[in-house]
């Protein structure tokens, strides 16, 4: 709403301008058309493309994929193969069909279509492809995870929202590159930052080109930030939020989560852990706070993973702003301390945050030290471009932070051992602990001994990097 108001504004402030002969130079430019991406690629092919996997409610048994087409391909046809060594998949191939919907964008009119494959092996390799009105796409290769827990590594991501494809990109790419075996992709929230000044088809256009075919192979878990949501006026003409049409289209969520956000909230069990996914804007400003909290307890308690992750947008420690995230803190964190949720991962703060106590860093060693058993580990992160500067008690609280830095995190799940690892980048290791999981059943912290580079922050006008500060303040 801050966004759409500024606008307003801006163009009231413009016709006013204009009206007593005053346009600055520029303003015209300022006010004019939508910025597009450049070369404007994004139009809707006879192929299909945005092809994004998500696992089934059971990823041992169901994925599904969402992807996008031109019109002319009216009907969601799939097909899917047991992987075999040889160019041989399309004989033993299965027809799958899904549904579809259509959208209207500045790149033309689209279909964005759902294909779910159920009924599938646990632990199995299989092959798909998609049909658009030329043809099919290639082969397109993933695993369903296996019944029983077992060791696996799965990527965390914060908000990629800016500089999508300038920058985020190298980020995401760097990551598959140097890291294998990825077998989940979390999403922090905002991953577009889906305002008036920007044009949201070109953003998703970035954003699913920036993962390319990772997001078509690898099982992906996003959360919603507030930049999934939209500005709406209500027939009452006040100004409120609705989910943006994108979410829905590009994600084929499991909708095991909890109404009235069945949309954006969901679980996952997965090789011995338990993903679980809320919708922080939802919570904070659309009312849907009481029963995200009754499903999050339900949902942790009914939890035989060895490991419980959370995963949504708004932090609750923030390294940023002037204030922690009060509603998520008070009514959450009770129950992530309660339920002994093992990590909490967070973006919006666009900055690196990992904090194991909230009496501040030096405490929290100490603790450490005298053998204390750690609680919940709360992360913030961000891919993109756009920096927020450190806020008062970022540099004692967490045990570590990052200014101006992109980043990314490798966590291995191995057993009772939880290794978690950031990245900046170019793939340097920025930060890293081990949980490990007692004889008694809690978790103790170790932190590593690999040599990481030294703390990123600004001093004055000057970044970390040697040239200009880019975090501003929030
Ligand atoms: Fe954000």
């Amino acid at each position: 709403m801050k966004n759409r108001t500024r606008r307003l504004s801006l163009a009231l402030a413009l016709a006013a301008a204009a009206q007593l002969g005053t346009l600055p130079a520029g303003a015209q430019e300022a006010a004019g058309p939508i910025p597009r991406s450049a070369g404007q690629p994004y139009a809707p092919r006879n192929l299909p493309d945005r092809i994004v996997l998500t696992p089934g409610a059971d990823p041992t048994r169901e994925m599904a994929v969402a992807y996008r087409t031109d019109m002319a391909q009216a009907a969601s046809e799939a097909q899917i193969a047991v992987a075999v060594d040889g160019p041989t998949l399309d004989e033993k191939a299965q027809g799958r069909t899904g549904s579809s919907r259509t959208i209207d964008s500045a790149n033309g009119a689209a279909r964005y279509h759902q294909v779910r494959f159920t009924g599938l092996a646990p632990d199995t390799v299989y092959a798909y492809r998609l049909k658009g009105s030329a043809g099919w796409t290639e082969w397109l290769q993933f695993r369903t995870a296996a019944a029983e827990a077992r060791p696996f590594r799965f990527l965390y991501l914060g908000d990629i929202q800016n500089g999508i494809l300038t920058y985020a990109s190298r980020v995401i790419r760097q990551a598959f590159h140097a890291n294998g075996n990825i077998e989940l992709v979390l999403h922090a929230g905002d991953l577009a930052a889906q305002r008036d000044d920007l044009d949201h088809d070109d953003e998703w256009g970035e954003w699913n080109q920036a993962g390319g075919y990772n997001w078509s192979i690898v099982p992906q878990l996003p959360a919603t930030g507030n930049h999934e949501y939209v500005d709406v006026t209500l027939p009452t003409g006040a100004e409120s939020r609705k989910l943006g049409p994108y979410w829905p289209l590009q994600f084929a969520l499991p909708a095991n989560g909890t109404d009235p956000v069945k949309a954006t909230t969901y679980f996952v069990d997965y090789q011995g852990v338990r993903f679980i996914v809320l919708d922080g804007t939802a919570a904070i400003d659309l009312g849907a706070m009481d029963a995200q909290t009754r499903w999050l307890d339900a949902t942790l308690a009914s939890s035989k993973a060895k490991w419980n992750v959370v995963l949504f947008h708004q932090p609750v420690f923030t390294c940023a702003r002037p204030r922690d995230t009060a509603e998520i803190k008070s009514v959450w964190k009770p129950i992530f301390d309660a339920r002994k949720v093992d990590l909490v991962l967070q973006g919006h703060d666009h900055c690196y945050s990992r904090l194991t106590s909230e009496g501040g860093r030096a405490v929290s060693a100490k603790a450490r030290a005298d053998g204390a058993v750690q609680g919940p580990v709360y992360l913030v992160s961000v891919t993109g471009s756009k920096m927020y500067g450190l806020n008062d008690r970022a540099r004692a609280q967490p045990d570590r932070t990052a200014e101006a830095t992109e980043l990314y995190q490798v966590v291995d799940v191995d057993g009772g051992t939880l290794r978690f690892r950031t990245f900046t980048a170019s793939g340097r290791l920025y930060d890293g602990f081990d949980l490990e999981r007692g004889a008694d059943g809690r978790n103790r912290l170790n932190e590593i001994a690999e040599p990481k580079i030294a703390e990123r922050f600004c001093t004055g006008a000057v970044g970390p990097d040697g040239g200009k500060c880019v975090a501003r303040g929030k």
